[in-house]
């Protein structure tokens, strides 16, 4: 079985140090760099925007995938990749022509992933997985770190690796929310290919050794 790809969330990190704590994501063996984009409309919270990640692009030398918790995603698509983004996230709940909104993401010329909410079910996809690079299932309700990872995830991520699998699609399956080396170990096991980690990162009291140890669950 392949190593998991892990994505430590910005979101947990420590905002009066992000210099820091980036330098700490650079060497240690993360393999991407997980940024929540939120809007206080779809989600019920803020987090940061593009002035301030402009400077976190700047100083990651990790590949950005980045998760917008707003309406209207497409309105943003310029500044996400102004950003050097490699994937760009959209909410399926969010987009009303979500095959539009994937096309459009791809012209210009970053990868394309979809993400369900918790309650969101995995045949929604049915039509569309082929044409994306990555599925990212909420493992918690989106808009906060720190959050109980909800067992239900699990069937959804085997039935999703059984779809994934059966249409031939090329689809990464990512699990945001909750993720630790215990439910990490669980979904490894089921089929997840990469994991998101705030706090189980960003609270740990050695960010690189945790980091290698979900690497190596
Ligand atoms: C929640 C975000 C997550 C969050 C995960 O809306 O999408 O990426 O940062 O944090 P943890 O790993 O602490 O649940
Ligand atoms: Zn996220």
């Amino acid at each position: 079985m392949n190593k998991p790809i892990i994505a430590p969330s910005l979101l947990s990190a420590n905002f009066l140090d992000l210099r820091a704590d980036l330098e700490t994501i650079n060497r240690s063996e993360a393999d991407w760099l997980h940024i929540d984009i939120m809007d206080g409309v779809f989600v019920p919270n803020i987090s940061f925007g593009f002035p301030v990640l402009k400077y976190v692009a700047e100083l990651s030398t990790k590949p950005l995938d980045v998760h917008l918790m707003i309406v209207q995603p497409e309105k943003f698509i310029n500044e996400v990749k102004g950003l050097g983004t490699m994937m760009m996230n959209v909410h399926y709940e969010t987009c009303t022509h979500l095959h539009r909104v994937v096309q459009q993401i791809k012209d210009a010329g970053m990868k394309a992933g979809v993400t369900l909410n918790p309650a969101t079910p995995v045949c929604v996809l049915k039509d569309i997985v082929a044409d994306l690079d990555m599925v990212l299932l909420m493992s918690v309700n989106p808009g906060f770190g720190g959050q109980k990872f909800i067992p239900q995830t699990l069937n959804k991520l085997k039935e999703l690796r059984e779809l994934v699998d059966a249409t031939g699609s090329q689809a990464l399956i990512e699990i945001d929310g909750g993720v630790n080396l215990e439910t990490g170990k669980l979904l490894v096991d089921a089929g997840a290919d990469a994991l998101v980690a705030g706090n189980a990162v960003f609270k740990a009291p050695d960010m690189v050794e945790m980091i290698h140890q979900l690497k190596n669950l």
